[in-house]
């Protein structure tokens, strides 16, 4: 039986070790979680979600305030249509986010930028064109193109001096959505250099609908591949979704599969950037403490833990701080159900929401754990300590467990003394 470390990933004249961590917004994936997967010679992923936020974090810009401090006359208007996003802002948060990881990068891996379609920021078309160009401009390796269909992406980007250099992949989750892709991007004559082919049991929006427990990666991964096969296309295919230690991994590559894309082990590195109280929470959940929603405004299911403090939290809409998930019409889905809950209860001081949720302010505020299906075996992959809590783990010793095992085992980190 082969293991990982027995494959590479080609993306054009780059050789690397075909493992790569998922991007996951906002933030959790951060620039020093990617760092480690560039350095160990795999791919590694930081994320545009929300990223004035992460560029007021980190780089003590005051985006967020500032745009608050404009739109405040609006905060009690139910109507957020005229909530905009300065785009020479957006394209300041998206550089600085990219300029300073690109320049820490170390060994021979990559890191690329995760692009949500679905954060449409109330002018979908120029926001994305934005991030995606401030990215190119400021020299990420790659952008993964993911939740939505991306028919326009490429053309959006098409002039950028980089866009045939750049590694520009997309995530999908049938043949259909690679083929609806494929066929609005011809007018590019530019095929993806990588394709993301991610099943139900991932974390964060889901490609499914409330059946996606119907779906199984390997069957669609195969389909992608027939398919590929019968155009005559060579692209790399990268299965994602419950790919949980190196023997699962290496079984999708001994099948063809060019590498894998990986998250919820990560999750519970020190360099992710989920809180620790957090982290505890995702290695104590049980398989029934998991549960896929219909909370997110977007309207792609979502899964998550069924504990997450924001679900039926009924905070007012923070449009006017953040606004990511207004669509073209400045509307959000989370805006209308707090609305109705607040004119059934006139009186109340704080209404509940339980149909959808704020998720900027939430996942802002990592009070919505979203996760992986196989997040409830994150407990198998440590040590309890003493104090009933688990130990944190490296990115480096989650990346070499699935580079170098064998037989579905899992190495424990070395136990913390004192
Ligand atoms: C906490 C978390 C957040 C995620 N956020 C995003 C995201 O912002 N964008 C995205 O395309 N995928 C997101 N994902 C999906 C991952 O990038 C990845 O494709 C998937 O989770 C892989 O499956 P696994 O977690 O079972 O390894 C997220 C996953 C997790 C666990």
């Amino acid at each position: 039986m082969k293991r990982v470390d027995d494959f590479r990933l080609r993306l054009g004249k780059h050789e690397l070790v075909p493992i790569m961590i998922g991007g996951m917004g906002v933030d959790i994936s951060t620039a020093d979680l990617a760092l480690e997967a560039a350095r160990l010679g795999g791919v590694g992923h930081i994320s545009d979600a929300m990223i004035n936020t992460v560029s007021d974090r980190r780089y003590e810009t005051k985006h967020v305030k500032e745009k608050l401090a404009l739109y405040k006359y609006n905060v009690l208007n139910e109507d957020k249509s005229s909530v905009k996003f300065n785009l020479g802002r957006l394209e300041e948060a998206t550089r600085l986010h990219v300029e300073a990881t690109m320049a820490r990068k170390q060994g021979s891996g990559m890191v690329f930028i995760n692009c949500m379609e679905k954060l449409t920021m109330n002018a979908p078309r120029e926001t994305l064109k934005v991030r995606m160009s401030a990215a190119l401009d400021a020299g990420i390796d790659g952008i993964t193109l993911a939740a939505g269909l991306h028919l326009g992406s490429f053309g959006l980007i098409e002039d950028h001096p980089r866009f045939r250099d750049a590694k520009l992949g997309i995530i999908v989750s049938s043949v259909r959505a690679l083929q609806l892709f494929l066929k609005k991007s011809a007018r590019t004559n530019r095929l993806p250099d990588f394709i993301v082919v991610e099943g139900p049991l991932a974390g964060g929006h889901l490609g499914f609908g409330m059946d996606w427990a119907q779906y199984d990666l390997a069957t669609i991964v195969a389909e992608v591949m027939q398919f590929l096969k019968t155009e005559q296309l060579d692209i790399p295919v990268i299965p994602a979704g419950g790919i949980f230690t190196g023997t699962d991994a290496a079984q999708f590559l001994e099948a063809g599969a060019a590498a894998v894309q990986v998250a919820t082990r990560f999750t519970v590195a020190s360099e992710c950037g989920l809180p620790d109280e957090a982290k505890q929470e995702y290695f104590k959940a049980s398989e029934d403490d998991i549960e896929v929603n219909q909370i997110s405004p977007t309207g792609y299911p979502m899964r998550m833990i069924k504990s997450s403090p924001g679900i039926g939290d009924g905070i007012r809409p923070n449009c006017e701080a953040y606004g990511y998930l207004l669509d073209a019409n400045g509307k959000c889905a989370y805006i209308s159900s707090y609305n109705r809950e607040v004119a059934l209860h006139p009186e109340a001081r704080k209404v509940k929401v339980m149909d959808k949720t704020c998720l900027c302010t939430h996942m802002r505020n990592f009070e919505i754990w979203t996760c992986g299906q196989l997040t409830y075996r994150l407990k198998d992959t440590t040590n309890k300590l003493g104090d009933g809590s688990y130990q944190m783990l490296s990115a480096e010793h989650i990346f070499k467990d699935y580079q170098f095992s064998t037989e579905q085992k899992i190495a424990l980190p070395e136990i913390l003394q004192g």
